[in-house]
């Protein structure tokens, strides 16, 4: 089934374990975060034990890795904290080695954690999705241009944007004092990660450092709150859209009617579509042949 609402989950909370997948080398150990058990999917905080060494290799998904503390040498070149990689299924990495050590947010998107050593990307790779860079250093805080929008004080850095699903992945931090008094809920998922500092959610209390949840849609949380401010990776499974308003006993299938509501004022031609062809649906795309929906 897809990932559960898992909310709030702290993982100072547990310890780490050895990572003995078939394939890695060993000096990992991780702490499940949250996991599809259908597929295998999961997000992951990883620590490479000193002295970790990972040959040139490639994964059958696409995953993600953000470096939080210690460095990694990849390739010959050392990276410290804030280094995101996007790693396409398929593409080949160089040598990774972790000399002194370090803790990380692993991210296996489609499927379960997989490694293979090759030093060539496999023939379906797309190597010209492969990211690397510092997401602390390489570029800047922005607003959330998106609208309706958060309340000033939230900035985000967008670190990866699928161009068919308009899913992402982030960082966002809360300066000091920011505060935002309604309440949100998406027609995507939404997945956060503390890598430092607490936020306060009416909902589900303070979350501190290293605490983490992953969220279904239409699931109401705020108002927010962060005393002292806070950094935090994001990612959502589709375009984010902020329903806001201001009703704390509202569920999660009333919100997805009060978002079809929404859809109708917004576009009314696609909710007729929708509305119309409820349960026999084919939606062709001419420019994406192949695509096919992934339930
Ligand atoms: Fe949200």
């Amino acid at each position: 089934m897809a990932r559960p609402h898992i909310e709030p989950f702290v993982d100072s909370t547990v310890a780490f374990k050895k990572f003995r997948m078939p394939g890695f080398p060993r000096g990992m150990q991780y702490k499940m975060l949250s996991m599809d058990t259908d597929t295998g999917a999961s997000s992951m905080t990883i620590q490479l034990d000193p002295g970790y060494k990972q040959p040139p290799g490639l994964s059958y998904t696409d995953h993600e890795i953000l470096i939080m503390s210690g460095s990694i040498r990849l390739g010959g070149e050392v990276r410290g904290p804030g280094t995101y990689l996007y790693v396409p299924a398929g593409v080949s990495l160089p040598a990774l080695e972790s000399p002194r050590g370090c803790k990380a947010l692993y991210m296996y998107n489609w499927a379960e954690p997989s490694f293979e050593e090759s030093d060539e990307d496999h023939s379906l790779g797309q190597r010209d999705r492969l990211h690397i860079f510092n997401s602390y250093e390489d570029i800047y805080w922005g607003t959330g241009n998106k609208y309706p929008a958060v309340a000033p004080g939230c900035l985000v850095k967008i670190l990866h944007m699928d161009a068919m699903s308009g899913a992402y992945t982030f960082l966002y931090c809360m300066t000091p004092k920011f505060h935002q008094d309604n309440i949100s809920y998406h027609d995507c998922t939404e997945e956060a990660y503390h890598i430092f500092g607490t936020s306060w959610m009416m909902q589900f209390g303070d979350l501190p450092t290293g605490g983490y949840f992953y969220r279904p849609p239409y699931i109401n949380h705020g108002a927010f709150a962060s005393e002292r401010g806070i950094l935090a990776l994001g990612r959502t499974g589709g375009e984010l859209f902020n329903y806001f308003h201001f009703n704390p006993w509202t569920n999660p299938t009333e919100n997805h009617e009060r978002a079809a509501a929404v859809l109708d004022r917004r576009k009314p031609h696609l909710y007729e579509w929708v509305r119309s062809h409820d349960g026999h649906n084919h939606p062709t795309d001419f420019e994406h042949p192949h695509h096919h929906h992934d339930d």
